[in-house]
């Protein structure tokens, strides 16, 4: 489930056009300190609202949610009532899977996402529903189909129960054909300023010890639709050079980097060489160019004990997405998600 994730979060960053809405479900038993339940809105990668069984209700985390209840008073009122209408069959969905991998006890999480795409140029829709169990796919919806994937033996009886109910599979089409993108475009609507932006990185070049690769780490951009790579004589290099991933940063905005394997660089070619950083709707490129004198290091440092080149940011951002993928993100439905036992609403 963790790479179905990275691989859905990764899909829009290509693609300049497409928008999309996704809820993340989690559903945990005896995990310390951690709610049983929590559901987190997703709107272009930036998490719009938060429900969890701690908290008891449906909060925004965006400024721009809260202009909702101009429209509609009683919005977080219904949402976190949606939010846990559906927690029982997150409770439900972990006795049931224990039972199919014969477990009786232990920590577990159940996540569910539930959500759809819209590319405002095609008006092309996309939705997706799946479920996971322990950190793995348990079952996927494909859209195309409309009938259920079980990627593992212990889902196939709730595949089959699910396939037969040809109601339910048209509520659910309906819901992701429908009504999620205009939600989708609902939410855009009152996001948009904030979505809309362009906030360029600071880019610095970071080295842990002098035979490391240079890092070019980016931080500070929005949104996630980003180029960055190293080129030499203004030719862009492949070989020697390892693209990070981009991630969430906790205000809002992204990071990202690339590493330049410097090993076989002799000082007289340095200048040779830049990194190029390009947002998305933005023509200036930012240049840094390789030069000793800018590179930032702890090597040979003595003092905060940190062997680590990286400034705190990047070890935030990675925390931050470590906790969302494990912590699993899910989200509230108008379309209620049912358990794996029945296929009854
Ligand atoms: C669970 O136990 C049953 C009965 O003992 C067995 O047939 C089945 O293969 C077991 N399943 C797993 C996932 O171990
Ligand atoms: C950098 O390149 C050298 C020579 O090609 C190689 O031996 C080394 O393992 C590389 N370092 C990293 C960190 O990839």
């Amino acid at each position: 489930m963790k790479m179905v994730f990275l691989a859905l979060l990764g899909l829009h960053s290509a693609v300049a056009v497409i928008h999309s809405l996704k809820y993340f479900y989690t559903g945990s038993s005896q995990v310390p300190n951690f709610p049983e339940y929590v559901v987190v809105g997703v709107l272009n990668d930036v998490q719009m609202d938060i429900c969890d069984s701690n908290i008891k209700r449906a909060e925004p985390k965006q400024d721009w949610m809260n202009d909702i209840t101009k429209d509609d008073p009683e919005y977080w009122k219904t949402q976190t009532e949606i939010c846990f209408s559906v927690q029982p069959v997150f409770k439900a969905n972990i006795e049931t899977a224990k039972q199919r991998f014969n477990q009786t006890g232990g920590v577990h999480i159940a996540q569910g996402m539930l959500g759809c795409e819209w590319d405002d140029e095609t008006g092309e829709v996309n939705g997706f529903n799946q479920q996971g169990y322990d950190g793995e796919d348990f079952i996927v919806f494909d859209l195309k189909t409309e009938t259920w994937i079980a990627p593992k033996q212990q889902a196939v009886i709730t595949k089959q129960k699910w396939d037969e109910n040809k109601a339910r599979i048209a509520q659910l089409k309906n819901y992701l054909t429908q009504g999620c993108p205009c939600w989708l475009k609902k939410y855009l609507n009152y996001g948009r300023s904030s979505l809309m932006r362009t906030e360029l990185p600071s880019v610095s070049l970071l080295q842990k010890t002098p035979s490391s690769p240079v890092s070019c780490f980016a931080t500070g951009f929005y949104p996630d639709r980003v180029m960055i790579f190293w080129r030499k004589d203004g030719e862009e290099l492949h070989e020697n050079v390892e693209r990070g991933e981009i991630l969430p940063n906790h205000d809002g905005s992204f990071q990202t980097s690339a590493d330049l394997n410097i090993s076989s660089v002799t000082p007289e070619d340095w200048r040779r060489y830049e990194c190029v950083f390009q947002l998305s709707g933005v023509k200036e490129d930012i240049i840094t160019k390789l030069d000793q004198t800018a590179i930032q290091t702890n090597w040979g440092k003595t003092g905060d004990g940190s062997s680590s080149g990286l400034p705190l940011g990047a070890v935030m951002g990675g925390v931050v997405v470590l906790l969302l993928l494990v912590v699993g993100i899910a989200g509230y439905f108008l379309w209620r998600m049912t358990n794996m036992e029945t296929s009854e609403d």
